[in-house]
């Protein structure tokens, strides 16, 4: 984001498994950043912030575990924690660290650059379904991100495994966090494009809550919670996220229901201020069990009006049946009017989670890779401490100086063929291959796969690659290109000799 809008740099995703961001590089559409994050558990909701540009991207661990996770106390749950994180945008590290109660789910940033919010279904700090679904209210979390800032430059944190941290739960009494009190197990968390308004949807309960967030400096300031939410309306059954147009209107998944709710916000704040007025304007049904929705850049300050995509997760009867995993539903909804209307059905593989929609014009990715891209930055220096000039496309296989076990093997691509016809290593060696791609038109990638070596590697016009594999067993093995480059494509191989070890 550049102050509210997509800029087309960077995408962000989280791999809840093993608790990971990764960014990809929006002008090549690739990943050039990994970061695990330490101390959090299972990064579910993640949202970059908006304003004034994405300095952060924030981070919510959903499960709750020991801080300090050694194994010293593992079922007394008073030990456990549960961590939100802003991750530095520009150098993939983390930023910050607050410690909060509750588990976290879904996050959203405001338009001030003022504020994250996360809501949490699990106040509780329950270990069962019943226990996490036992009290009345959860809470959305509000980290105030200055008051946070300041304590972090002002050393006022503990440090583990690298990452600053502030103890943000609701025992502490601090100023980086507030609770806002919402109906049990809330989920999806949405700011509107109107730079004011928070939804959050009740999932368990039939409500969205409005929260306007310009007032969320009086309950730092003392202000009951609830104070700060606006609307209420009752939409359906199982409300979980909701997205926006450029008109004021706002569309909600109803899980259970099988619909998408659209509802005006100013006219839900009024109903919620006693007015006799219905905030519902349409309702459509959808196959079936939506989850996620998105309209075109509606988490940005341009948000479309044109089209919404709704991201069903069952699709039972509407495809051929293809076995017990069926395939899920992305149906593309036609919102330019007062009346929804589902305008195609796609069907994808499950699960796919969620989704973004961006102007085409927005993103403008390369059609080949820059020579000098920093992407091989380390095989070019490895290359030049090898006497190997990357860009005069020399043939080399090289022993390592220092570990004579290692090899690296030097070679260019064009169609239809490897400059190197073969090559000879040892038995036992560890092999890197480097390839370089001269070609350098529009969708001229080659490919590079080691027969029976478990490795594939794609090598984009103009890129150099590299891939690293064991050649445990003597014997003849065939490489090949394995995208279609040429039409003698099939004959773009080679061969990799692997001698008897003592040869
Ligand atoms: Cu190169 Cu196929
Ligand atoms: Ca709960």
């Amino acid at each position: 984001f550049t102050e509210g809008k997509y800029d087309g740099r960077f995408l962000f995703m989280n791999d809840k498994a093993n608790t990971r961001v990764a960014r990809v590089r929006g002008d090549v559409m690739k990943c050039d950043k990994i970061l695990e994050i330490p101390n959090a558990k299972a990064i579910h909701g993640m949202r970059p912030q908006k304003f004034p540009r994405t300095n952060y991207v924030f981070c919510n661990g959903e499960d709750e575990a020991p801080l300090v996770n050694d194994g010293t106390t593992m079922t007394d749950v008073s030990t456990y924690v549960n961590v939100f994180t802003a991750i530095n945008a520009d150098e993939m590290t983390v930023a910050w660290q607050v410690l909060v109660s509750g588990n976290l789910d879904n996050c959203d940033a405001d338009y001030e650059g003022k504020w994250a919010f996360s809501t949490s279904y699990n106040s509780e700090m329950g270990m069962t379904l019943a226990d996490m679904t036992a009290s009345e209210m959860d809470h959305v979390v509000v980290f105030n991100i200055a008051e946070i800032e300041k304590a972090i430059a002002a050393g006022q944190f503990q440090e583990l495994n690298g990452a600053k941290i502030l103890d943000g739960r609701k025992d502490a009494n601090s100023q980086f966090t507030r609770y806002i009190p919402i109906a049990n197990n809330p989920h999806g968390c949405n700011m509107a494009p109107d730079k004011k308004h928070l939804c959050i949807g009740g999932k368990l309960s039939p409500t969205v809550t409005v929260i306007d967030v310009t007032k969320l400096d009086t309950i730092f300031a003392g202000a009951e919670l609830r104070s700060v939410v606006v609307a209420e309306p009752e939409l359906g059954l199982g409300p979980l996220h909701t997205a926006f147009d450029g008109k004021g209107n706002a569309y909600t998944s109803l899980f259970l229901d099988s619909q998408v709710v659209k509802w005006n916000i100013e006219d839900a704040i009024k109903a919620y201020a006693g007015e006799k007025i219905d905030p519902i304007k349409d309702k459509i049904d959808v196959q079936y069990q939506p989850g996620h929705l998105k309209t075109v850049e509606g988490e940005t300050l341009d948000a479309g009006s044109k089209w919404l995509v709704c991201l069903c997760k069952f699709s039972k009867d509407r495809f051929l049946n293809v076995g017990p995993l069926k395939p899920e539903n992305d149906q593309l909804i036609d919102i330019s009017g007062d009346k929804m209307v589902v305008v195609h059905d796609g069907p994808n593989f499950a699960e796919p989670h969620d989704a973004i929609a961006v102007a085409a014009a927005k993103v403008n990715p390369l059609s080949a890779w820059p020579r000098q891209d920093a992407m091989w930055a380390e095989t070019r220096a490895q290359a030049e401490a090898d006497g190997v000039n990357l860009d005069d496309y020399q043939d080399m296989v090289i022993r390592d100086k220092d570990d004579p076990k290692k090899v690296r093997v030097y070679m260019s691509s064009q169609a239809p063929s490897f400059s190197l016809e073969s090559f000879t290593v040892k038995e036992g060696d560890e092999v890197t291959v480097i390839v370089t791609n001269l070609d350098d038109i529009d969708d001229l990638t080659h490919g590079f796969t080691m027969g029976n070596h478990g490795v594939a590697m794609e090598i984009g016009p103009q890129a150099t690659s590299s891939i690293t594999f064991v050649a445990a067993n003597a014997g003849v093995y065939w490489y090949y290109c394995q995208w279609f480059c040429h039409a003698l494509h099939m004959e773009m191989r080679g061969r990799m000799f692997v001698e008897p070890a003592g040869a």
